[in-house]
């Protein structure tokens, strides 16, 4: 179907489980949220694309056919919010998919750099724009992957596969359980009787793509170290915990912690597809809760405040699990609340936070949706 106007919904993410496995081959547990990027758009005559991101009250334009140097039509640098787009049409162009010009108005009601990946909502929300107009159609797994390329080819931070695929594969009212070594998803229900509170601790860490390719070569350097024992071995993924603990005293002691971070975790995401298919909320809440500690005992990607966020979360009623959700380092923590608790435990777990740090959590309670559409 080819259109000459129209909005896109692209919705950002929240993972329950699995968290830093998607680039060890392991399996993730994300949903859509009911937050998204809005794109009104409309065909234009010329071949530009025009871009006014409305909370930031600011206008990019840009030719799709010169993207390679990074600059707007002006001839100065893409400003940071345009290069997802634009990384988006460049690389749907070198699959050789036909991008026409077009103008489009985009604002947010994700909050934007707290780890619920309104960049890759930005990213998915394009690819679909382009496709609408470009009169041709992708499945959504390759969609979401041309998202990620033009990421770590474009924008430079060398992510998983997670937030693309659930901004673009989100199924209402599920988790969508994704293997990022086959490629092969599928929904699962939220247990019965619980919903979704997302706690935005209002920090943010610019250090955090840096941080986050430096814990990506960690991973690699344990891999390496297995290889050379078994050549087979591709990926954390392929290391049982019982093995992995034999590297202990060989491998630097931040490599090994890291490391040890994503094998546990890979095996508790086994556990909780487990624990998922019997509807046992309370173990996999207790999951979550082991997710946390391991992020920031082992992985190194908390921050004080969202340890605050767990712990008070833990002692309100209601609460089965909490952890801190996305790549950490600031950002938002995600928590497992029986429904009929939640509206209190917003309330109160905002209260608890402002008394021990001052600070005012945006909380909200929110719905597993559908990924990116026309609407
Ligand atoms: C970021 C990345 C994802 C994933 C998470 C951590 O959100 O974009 O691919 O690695 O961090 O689980």
């Amino acid at each position: 179907m080819v259109i000459d106007r129209g909005r896109v919904i692209s919705p950002g993410r929240v993972n329950l489980l699995g968290e830093h496995v998607d680039y060890n081959d392991g399996v993730v547990l994300p949903a859509a949220i009911d937050r998204y990027i809005n794109i009104h758009f409309h065909r234009t005559t010329d071949k530009s694309v025009t871009l006014y991101a409305r909370d930031l009250g600011e206008e990019c334009s840009f030719d799709p056919r010169q993207l390679a140097n990074k600059t707007a039509l002006d001839g100065s640098p893409l400003p940071g919010w345009a290069m997802y787009p634009a990384g988006v049409i460049w690389n749907l162009l070198n699959y050789d998919l036909p991008v026409e010009g077009f103008s489009a108005d985009l604002h947010s009601d994700i909050p934007i750099g707290a780890g619920l990946s309104s960049s890759a909502a930005v990213e998915v929300g394009f690819a679909v724009v382009c496709e609408a107009l470009g009169g041709w159609e992708l499945d959504r797994m390759t969609l979401a992957r041309i998202c990620q390329e033009a990421e770590h080819e474009y924008v430079g931070v060398n992510c998983g596969l997670m937030d693309q695929f659930a901004s673009a594969c989100g199924v209402a009212n599920h988790i969508v359980m994704l293997d990022t070594r086959s490629l092969l998803f599928r929904p699962v229900p939220l247990p019965s009787d619980t919903g979704i509170v997302i706690a935005d601790s209002t920090l943010r860490r610019t250090l955090v793509n840096s941080a986050y390719n430096e814990r990506r070569i960690d991973c690699e350097q344990a891999v390496a170290h297995f290889r050379k024992g078994d050549p087979s071995i591709r990926a954390l993924r392929d290391l049982a915990p019982e093995w992995f603990y034999t590297a202990e005293g060989e491998l630097p002691p931040g490599v090994y912690r890291h490391a040890l971070h994503v094998v546990e975790e890979i095996a508790r995401v086994d556990e909780a597809i487990r624990l998922l298919e019997n509807n046992d909320a309370e173990g996999f809440g207790r999951l979550m809760f082991e997710t946390h500690r391991s992020l920031r005992d082992l992985y190194e990607v908390s921050i004080p405040e969202l340890d605050i966020l767990v712990e008070s979360a833990a002692g309100l009623e209601g609460c089965l699990g909490a952890r801190l959700t996305g790549a950490g380092f600031g950002g938002c923590t995600v928590n497992l609340v029986y429904k009929e608790h939640i509206d209190n435990f917003v309330a109160r777990l905002g209260e608890v936070y402002t008394a021990k740090t001052g600070l005012q959590a945006q909380i909200f309670a929110t719905m597993p949706s559908k990924g990116a559409h026309l609407s």
